[in-house]
């Protein structure tokens, strides 16, 4: 079965995946982490990011791998931490937005997926990448709240920055539930779709 998780950033969609993996027994599959993986090797490899068919080769020559830790691979590599700096952080659009990078991804995330029971978070998983999935959430929260989040998991950008750049995005509503209260929602959603 195939849970996905969409919303914008700042929303709590990690937390909220994480948690609900761990609580179901499903593994978990971080797609923005996939895209943080193929900026990062782009700019080891010196590709320029604004040439979608040069990335879309260099993803489809490089697939992003998790291991059992839940620990980030591409081209023999851990990123899993090199991927979480501001620098990745504010290049990682410029190379999502390519349709020839979005075409290996989706393939790349659909083969992940593709094995017994998953959570997947990502921007397009219940509209691209799973359609067919059992259960789609769209986790929002209001601007405030998610440029909050996001300043206190990258305390080294200016909050000016961060609340100019989601208020470019989406509303509305995660905002008054704790994590708990979401994750137990959609963990109903599931066990109600889920075979007895
Ligand atoms: O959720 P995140 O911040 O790790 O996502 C990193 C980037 O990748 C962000 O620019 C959104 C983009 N992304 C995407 O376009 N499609 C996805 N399924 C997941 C992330």
């Amino acid at each position: 079965m195939i849970v996905a998780i969409d919303g914008p950033a700042g929303a709590g969609k990690s937390t909220v995946a994480r948690r609900l993996a761990e609580r179901l027994g499903f593994r978990y599959l971080d797609t923005g982490a996939m895209y943080r993986a193929l900026t990062w090797l782009a700019r080891q490899r010196g590709v320029p990011l604004g040439n979608g068919d040069q990335l879309g080769e260099l993803a489809a020559e490089h697939l992003v791998s998790f291991d059992e830790q839940g620990r980030v691979w591409i081209a023999d590599t851990d990123v899993t931490s090199s991927i979480r700096k501001a620098d990745i952080d504010s290049l990682v659009p410029v190379v999502a937005r390519h349709p020839a990078v979005r075409k290996v991804m989706r393939g790349r995330q659909q083969e992940l997926a593709d094995d017994g029971n998953v959570v997947i978070e990502g921007r397009d998983i219940g509209t691209v990448v799973a359609p067919q999935a059992a259960v789609k959430v769209y986790l929002n929260a209001d601007r405030s709240v998610r440029a909050n989040r996001r300043l206190a998991e990258r305390p080294e950008i200016g909050a000016d920055a961060l609340a100019t750049d989601l208020r470019l995005r989406d509303e509305s509503d995660t905002t008054d539930l704790d994590v708990e209260d979401v994750v137990a929602q959609i963990e109903e959603l599931v066990r109600a779709r889920q075979p007895a």
